[in-house]
Parts: C-alpha cells; sequence; structure tokens
C-alpha cells in the first residue's frame, strides 16, 4: 500500500526517483520521502503531504544532492504509525549505517523492537519498519557483508515486505528484497532501478525483473543480481511488459480517472480482437484455458475483491444464463479465505485481480491450489504475484490504470471474462451455437455503443450538480443490473465519500425503504427486459417515499419517463451485455459529483489503488 523506488546509476537520482513515486502515488500518498547518496553520507527529506511537496522540498537540500547519483525513495499509505514526518519513509538507523524504505507489514516488529530496545537501540518512530531498519544495522554490524546482513535479516522478518536499502558505507549501491509485496527491478546498461509497480520504470526500459516471494537483490549502475534470502547466487530473466509509458499519463484531462473512463470502448476493442478470430466468433483457443479442462469440471468458483468482485458477479450471471446445470458462485476473497469452500480437481476457480498483488485475493488462490482446486487467474499486471503463482493466467488489456478508482480495468475484466466464460461453456459443450453468435456479435457492437454513451457526458454532469447535495443515494436494479448497482454506489463513496448502499430492487420492501425521503436519492436501472415492469414497481414504491429518482432505462423506453424525476437512456444491448453500457453513466455519475464537491478524484482519502495488507 505504498510505493517504493530506487536509483543507482550515472544521472542525477533525484528528479527519477521523485518522477518514480509520483507515478506510484496512486499506491500511497499521506506522506513521502527521499534518501540520496551525497559522497560519504545520505541525506533524507521527508514531508507529510504530495509527492510534489517532496519535490519541493528536495530543490532546498544541499547542492551536493542535486548531483547524486543513487537513492531511494517512498510514498506512503500509513498503517503502524500516524501521518508524521518522522513516521514518513526512509529511515535511518541509530547508527547511521542503515536507510530503508519497505510497502508491507512487519507483524513481529514489536518483537524486535522490545528486544533491541532493552540491547540500547534508540527507536524514534511508531513504525513496523523501524524495527527492519534498526535490526538490519546490527546485523550488519555483525557480520560486516550486506548479503549476509540481508540473508540474516529476512530471515528473522515475519508479515510482508518489499524493502529497498542504502548501506552507507556501500556507494552505489543498493539492496532490495522481496516477501508478499510487489517489487520490480530493471537495467538498462548503464543504471539500474526497482519499484513497486512496473509502470514506475516503463520509461527507461520494458523489459524487467519481478522480484519472487524470497528473492533479493544488489543493484548498481553496472548490473543487478539476485540472490534467495539464504544467500545464493540466482539467474533471473527479463519479462518484456509492453505497456506504453505515455499510457500512463494523463494527456489533456484533469483526472485519470476520466482519461480512463474514455478508454473503456479501446479496452473492449482490444479484447475482443485479441481474443476472437476476426472472420467467425469462434474462440481463439491459444487464449483460453486448456481444451478439454472443463470435461473434469463440475465447479466453477470466480473469486475477487472489490470492484474485481463485481466483475466476477457479471461474468456468473451470463455464464448461469447459458447453463443451468454447472455450479457457479462468485466469492469475496476475504471471506473465501476462511470458509471451508469446496474444491478439488472437479472444480475450476478463477482468481481476479487488477494488480496481481490483492493479498486477500493472494491467500484465497494459495488456499485454493493447497485442495487441488485447478486455479486460474484474470490480471492487469503480467508478472504479478497472482500471475506467478496460478496454473494458467489471462491477462485483462486495460493498460496502466492510475486513477485509484477502477474504471477501465473494470471493462477489461468483464470483457475478457465474458469471453472466457463463452469459451469455457463452449469446451463443456453447452454453449448453443445461437447464444455464441448473439454475444459475440454483441460484444462487437458495443464499443460504439459505449462511445455513444461518452457523449452524453455532459447532460450526466448536470444530473451529479443537480443530485450532489443528496444526504445520500440508494442505486437498485436487478438480475444483470445488481453488479452495477454496487458498482454505481462503490464508485461515489470511494471518490465523492457519500454514502451510497446497492440493493437487489426486490429487497427494498424488506428494510432499506424505511430510510427514504426526499433528501435520499434512488437511482435505478431498469433496462427493457422481461424485468422491467417489476423494477419500476419498486421505483414507484420509492416515489411514493418521496425519494427523488434518477432513472437509466433503455433508449426509445418514453414511457420510463412518467417513472422518474429524471432519466438518462441507455443504448440497447442484449440483457446480458447490459453492464457494459450500463456501467459508463454510473462512472461518470461518481466523477461529476466528486468533481462538483471539490474531491481529490484520482487519490481520495483513506485508499490505495493496490491492497497488499490484509
Ligand atoms: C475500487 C477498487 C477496489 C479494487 C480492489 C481489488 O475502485 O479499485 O475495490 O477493485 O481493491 O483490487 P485488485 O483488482 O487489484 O485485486
Amino acid at each position: 500500500m505504498c510505493g517504493i523506488m530506487g536509483y543507482a546509476g550515472q544521472k542525477p537520482a533525484a528528479g527519477i526517483i521523485l518522477e518514480g513515486l509520483a507515478r506510484q502515488e496512486y499506491r500511497g500518498y499521506d506522506s513521502a520521502g527521499i534518501a540520496l547518496r551525497c559522497e560519504e553520507t545520505i541525506i533524507n527529506a521527508k514531508i507529510v503531504g504530495r509527492v510534489s511537496e517532496l519535490t519541493r522540498k528536495v530543490k532546498n537540500m544541499p547542492p551536493e544532492c542535486s548531483v547524486s547519483t543513487s537513492g531511494i525513495g517512498h510514498t506512503r499509505w500509513a498503517t503502524h504509525g500516524g501521518v508524521t514526518e518522522t513516521n514518513a519513509h526512509p529511515h535511518e538507523s541509530s547508527d547511521g549505517m542503515i536507510v530503508l524504505v519497505h510497502n508491507g507489514i512487519i507483524e513481529n516488529s514489536r518483537e524486535i523492537r522490545t528486544r533491541l530496545e532493552s540491547e540500547g537501540v534508540k527507536f524514534i518512530t511508531e513504525t513496523d519498519t523501524e524495527a527492519a531498519c534498526q535490526l538490519l544495522a546490527v546485523l550488519y554490524k555483525e557480520r560486516g557483508d550486506a548479503r549476509s546482513a540481508m540473508s540474516a535479516l529476512t530471515a528473522e522478518l515475519r508479515g510482508a515486505f518489499a524493502l529497498v536499502i542504502m548501506f552507507r558505507d556501500i556507494p552505489d549501491e543498493i539492496w532490495c528484497a522481496r516477501k508478499g509485496s510487489p517489487l520490480v527491478a530493471a537495467f538498462d546498461g548503464s543504471a539500474s532501478y526497482c519499484a513497486s509497480d512496473p509502470t514506475a520504470l516503463l520509461e527507461y526500459t520494458h523489459d524487467l525483473f519481478f522480484l519472487e516471494e524470497g528473492e533479493m537483490a544488489s543493484l548498481s549502475p553496472s548490473r543487478c543480481e539476485f540472490y534467495g534470502f539464504d544467500g545464493t547466487e540466482r539467474r533471473k530473466k527479463t519479462i518484456r511488459l509492453n505497456w506504453d509509458s505515455v499510457m500512463a499519463d494523463k494527456g489533456h484531462f484533469d483526472h485519470f480517472m476520466r482519461k480512463e473512463i474514455g478508454e473503456q470502448p479501446d479496452v473492449l476493442r482490444l479484447t475482443i480482437d485479441a481474443h476472437t478470430i476476426v472472420t467467425n466468433v469462434a474462440m481463439d483457443k491459444s487464449l483460453t484455458l486448456p481444451s478439454g479442462l472443463m470435461k473434469q469440471i463440475r465447479r466453477v468458483q470466480f473469486v475477487a475483491c472489490g470492484t474485481s468482485y463485481y466483475a466476477t458477479l457479471v461474468a456468473r450471471d451470463i455464464m448461469e444464463s447459458l447453463d443451468g446445470e454447472l455450479d457457479i458462485r462468485a466469492e469475496v476473497a476475504s471471506e473465501y479465505r476462511y470458509r471451508n469452500v469446496i474444491g478439488g480437481g472437479d472444480t475450476l476457480a478463477i482468481f481476479v485481480s487488477q494488480s496481481g498483488e490483492t493479498a486477500d485475493t493472494l491467500a484465497a488462490a494459495r488456499i485454493a491450489k493447497a485442495k487441488g482446486t485447478r486455479c486460474t487467474a484474470i490480471t492487469n499486471v503480467r508478472g504479478s504475484t497472482i500471475d506467478r503463482e496460478v496454473e494458467h493466467t489471462l491477462l485483462s488489456m486495460a493498460g496502466p490504470e492510475v486513477g485509484v478508482a477502477a474504471t477501465k480495468t473494470f471493462m477489461g475484466q468483464i470483457s475478457l471474462l465474458a469471453l472466457l466464460v463463452m469459451a469455457l461453456l463452449k469446451d463443456r459443450g453447452t454453449l448453443s451455437a445461437g447464444d455464441e453468435a448473439r454475444l459475440i456479435g454483441g460484444l462487437r457492437t458495443l464499443p460504439a455503443l459505449q462511445q455513444a454513451m461518452l457523449e452524453r457526458e455532459d447532460e450526466i454532469k448536470l444530473l451529479a450538480e443537480k443530485y450532489s447535495d443528496s444526504k445520500g443515494f440508494f442505486f437498485i436494479g436487478r438480475r444483470e443490473c445488481v453488479p452495477l448497482t454496487l458498482e454505481g454506489a462503490l464508485k461515489l463513496k470511494e471518490i465523492a465519500y457519500l454514502p451510497s448502499e446497492a440493493y437487489a430492487a426486490g429487497e427494498m420492501k424488506h428494510g432499506p425503504i424505511a430510510m427514504l425521503d426526499e433528501k435520499l436519492t434512488v437511482v435505478a436501472l431498469a433496462p427493457d427486459t422481461d424485468l422491467r415492469e417489476k423494477t419500476l414497481s419498486n421505483v414507484e414504491e420509492c416515489r411514493a417515499r418521496n425519494a427523488p429518482i434518477l432513472l437509466l432505462a433503455s433508449e426509445g423506453d418514453e414511457g420510463a419517463r412518467a417513472h422518474a424525476n429524471d432519466i438518462i437512456f441507455i443504448p440497447r444491448t442484449e440483457p446480458e451485455l447490459f453492464p457494459f453500457i450500463g456501467v459508463i453513466p454510473l462512472q461518470l455519475f461518481a466523477y461529476h459529483t466528486a468533481r462538483t464537491l471539490g474531491r481529490d478524484i484520482d487519490m481520495p482519502r483513506n485508499l490505495a489503488k493496490s491492497v497488499t495488507v490484509e
């Protein structure tokens, strides 16, 4: 939940590290810091606030810092210890030999701290990280060798960590280690880099070393060397990541989130083109799971967190609508990991994680694997932990997403999931040619319909402004709309900080309806399907309690106007594919509500994009 960056090269390090931190700021943004090697010393600068403030502070560092060619940096999302300058990273050991940044949680930090304090070591922060820093200083003093001290440190630390370290008396070399938190390294011929997120490195090279669990490395201007935690050397191959670094730029948009909402037609088009044969609607076998797999499968479990979980609900519903005999579930990873969910060789579990690093999803995958369940992942990040740990991975094609609130990666997930579901059922022999042609044909028309939806932004903006003083929102809908009610409510909570709840429309009368009055807005999703009338009846129940109604209805459904204060028309598509278009006005509504309220849209308070702690 923090971003870290290290550089050892020949160019001034400060700018490279600050740029790397800015690219990873979505991971944490309550405080930030940098440490630069300046001849014999290492000079630290820390702030409470954003990387832009750190950049200002770095300008006032001693002149020798501007020519420093190695350093480390950190942008923090606090877990242990309040948001203060002292608790911000980098941390320095009391003997001044070690300077260190960390992402993760050191679970035995209390024990280490108590022991070291009894031996006379002075701690100055409230963080778990300082325990690792002070311990490494003691181990380095005892052993006199960085590799051996790193081995001893990693053997002793429990919990999750990505660490980047400078030893005061080892110039131009930085060390890093990974267990449970992501870390990627790179060498471009004259400099080494490391970071939490590959997007921080793409400006320098696309050939990346993804550190495995239990690996550490020493990085210098002339090489990257890798070791196991036991100190034995490891040969590593780079993985090429074909993301363009400009994809992670904001372009002419005010916010990454808005830019990313607009990229969804391209994400969908790219996914469909990559995963289907253009001349006929058949799935491309090489991009699906091993053929024949479904012959052994009786159960399918989709497992994920947050928005990715809502994407799995879309997949579950599509799959269920096509095959009524398979046992198909969607589960929240943080619960799946602690329940005794059935598994084994006749179960296929599909783990969906944009980052591929979400702690709960990884833990759920490990548990399923241990039960002998066939495990597959859908992730947006090649080389991420989930990609490396499961039997088979499908990459979503959203490209880097910087806005903390997921938008285009949701689209990347649902489009890939829809295609995967069809491929699995085809393999199983239960996908009819008619459904295949209908859905692939439907998917192909969606990018243009999404574009048409995006062009109604001004209308949605006015509605967002009108309703931004609501005391709260209820999102209601049935069947294919339920995942969208959840996603629409989540987006509004995340970036506008407004109370917003999602209910299956039929559930309103079982309790939530008691909350309604003229200040609580109901956003109702009622496309023109067999359930239109049922949903509109529930809308009427809300109207009768004076709640303002903002209705999402199918284009041309003029009769729906009578049920609403305001209406947004959505282009028509196959019922199962409604979420692909219906999500766009909900994302735009949340975006413009947050804008109206002056919220920090790309970096909402208290959140971090990649949740690598439990
Ligand atoms: C919401 C959001 C989160 C993530 C969730 C899972 O906008 O971004 O709810 O969807 O933290 O993250 P991944 O997909 O990386 O596992």
